[in-house]
Formats: structure tokens, C-alpha cells, sequence
């Protein structure tokens, strides 16, 4: 039955994407609840991520080609196996990322936020662009190929801005005059306030939580949202728009803000199933880009 229900997603999704010029799918996410996993194809080199309770056996995948497979559980931390030469290049609508199943607990290419990617492309030409929490530098490169005159990328992980500084490599891209800040954004934000630092559009896709040696305190965003926000909104230039989306279901954004929802516009269909990230807009009314 899995088997059976993977292979007629593949043949749907793979059509879709076929047309949107999107390679790497979700082909199966927790559809039939008796088998609680997800499937991720990266261009052959499958990724299974297994909930609490599922069992995986290959046969699952009759019918599919596969390069590789890699089996993962979800949450399972496996620094100890990182393999860097495992690494591998993949497409995405002109872009292109460097991609790990091994080892790190992400792949350092999240899928769902794949059209995310394509609208702030869309609208970064001569913007000066923020990304923060910027993992891999997957939205950085999308503004800087969608004609940013300006990207500053700012995560916490140093291993992290190397990737995104791979990642600007892979696709042609020059460092400069672009920016890499290794910070906690919690301790950057009241600094680029103060120093009245302003930006025509600001990604805010954060972690739900987060803890590390470097952070002053413990980054749960439900509890730290509304200050996190009210202080980008600072940032934004008059006419510039802040995008800020997260994947925690329970997440509730304080209605205080009035952001606009913009999820419809940047959840794809493999997404759709199972429900994945929300995403807002807020445009600075003070000006009329
Ligand atoms: C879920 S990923 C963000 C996804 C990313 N926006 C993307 O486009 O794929 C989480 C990232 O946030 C970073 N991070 C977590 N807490 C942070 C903090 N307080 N300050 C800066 N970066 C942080 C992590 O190092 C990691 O790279």
C-alpha cells in the first residue's frame, strides 16, 4: 500500500515539477498514518525520515530509481558521521545547492520554502537585502541572482555561513559586496537599531527553538516573536517589506503585528498534505515602492 502510494505521488509531483522546474520533491509525507515517515528525493539520492514508531524496509520504494538511500530518524543527531565528501550539488529553478543527507540533522536545503526562494528572486532586484538565521544561504543566493545590490546573511553557526559561502561559489556568485555575520541575532538586532541600519527586504525564517554555548538566552519563538519582529520592523526601510515564515504547527502569531498571510503563495504542492510552513508579509507603509 506505502509502496503503491509513493510511486502515484512521484508520478504526480514529478509532472508538477517538471513544469515549475523544481527537481528535488517531497514525494511522501505521513500520508497513511500507519507508516509515519517522509520521503525526500534530491535528484535520485532519496532521504527517509522515520517518526516515532515507523519501521522502513526498501520495498517500500518498488518501482522508484534511487542513486542512494539514506534512512534517518527524525530528531537523531548524528555529528559524529558527518561525511563533507558525501556532498552533492542539486537544482532549483536556476539555483543551485549544495546538499548532505549524511550527518547533519538537515540537508542544508529545505525544501518547502522552495518558492519562497523564487518570489524573494523575484524581488530583490537593487534591494538591500537581510537574511537572518540564514543556514545554508539558500534565500541569499536567491536575492543576489534576483539582483540584490546587497545581501547580509547572518546565522549563529560558523559551519553554516561556510555553506552559504559555498553555496554563493556554486552558483558564480562573488563574496563582496555581500555580508556574513557570524552573531545571535538576539544580540545583533538592538546593535543594527542602534546603529540605524535599514534594509528594502528582511527573510526571517527562524528555528521554533534553539539553544547553544554562544546564546545568551534560549531562542523559543513563540515566547520571543512579537519583540524580534516589532524590532525588524524597525529595520525596514519606508516601501521595504519584511518576509517572516515558520514550520511549527502550534505557532501562533500575535495578532498585534497585522502581518499579512501570504502561505498559499509559498507552500508548494508537496507540502500541502500534511501542512507545512506559514509564511507573512509586512510591507513598511511609509513608503510606495
Ligand atoms: C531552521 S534553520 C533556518 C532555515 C533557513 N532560514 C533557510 O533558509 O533554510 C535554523 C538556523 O538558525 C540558526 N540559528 C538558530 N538560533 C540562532 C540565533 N539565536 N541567532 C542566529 N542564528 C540562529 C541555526 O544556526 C541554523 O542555521
Amino acid at each position: 500500500m506505502l509502496a503503491d502510494r509513493i510511486s502515484k505521488n512521484a508520478r504526480h509531483l514529478r509532472k508538477w515539477g517538471k513544469r515549475q522546474g523544481f527537481s528535488c520533491l517531497r514525494l511522501y509525507d505521513h500520508d497513511i498514518p500507519e507508516y509515519p515517515l517522509s520521503v525526500d528525493d534530491y535528484e535520485g539520492h532519496f532521504l527517509v525520515t522515520l517518526s516515532a514508531g515507523a519501521a522502513f524496509e526498501p520495498e517500500m520504494l518498488q518501482g522508484l530509481d534511487y542513486a542512494e538511500l539514506v534512512v534517518k530518524e527524525r530528531g537523531a543527531s548524528k555529528e559524529s558521521e558527518l561525511r563533507p565528501e558525501r556532498a552533492f550539488l542539486v537544482q532549483e529553478g536556476g539555483m543551485k545547492f549544495e546538499v548532505n543527507l549524511h550527518g547533519y540533522q538537515d540537508t542544508g536545503l529545505f525544501l518547502d520554502h522552495r518558492l519562497g526562494r523564487q518570489w524573494v528572486k523575484e524581488q530583490s532586484r537593487n534591494a538591500e537585502v537581510l537574511n537572518l538565521f540564514c543556514y545554508t544561504g539558500s534565500f541569499s543566493v536567491a536575492a543576489v541572482l534576483g539582483g540584490a545590490r546587497c545581501v547580509t546573511s547572518v546565522d549563529l553557526s560558523h559551519t553554516y555561513l561556510d555553506w552559504a559561502g559555498r553555496n554563493f561559489a556554486h552558483n558564480g556568485l562573488p563574496m563582496r559586496p555581500h555580508l556574513f555575520v557570524q552573531d545571535d541575532i538576539l544580540q545583533w538586532l538592538p546593535l543594527a537599531l542602534d546603529a540605524e541600519q535599514s534594509y528594502d527586504l528582511i527573510i526571517c525564517d527562524p528555528p521554533t527553538f534553539s539553544n547553544s554555548k554562544r546564546m545568551k538566552q534560549t531562542f523559543d519563538l513563540q515566547r520571543l516573536h512579537l519583540a524580534m519582529l516589532r524590532g525588524l520592523q524597525g529595520l525596514v526601510r519606508p516601501g521595504g517589506r519584511l518576509f517572516f515564515s515558520c514550520n511549527d504547527r502550534g505557532f501562533r502569531l500575535d495578532e498585534a503585528l497585522q502581518f499579512e498571510e501570504i502561505t498559499a503563495r509559498t507552500r508548494s504542492e508537496d507540502f500541502r498534505r500534511r501542512g507545512g510552513h506559514r509564511s507573512w508579509l509586512w510591507s513598511n507603509p511609509a513608503g510606495t515602492r
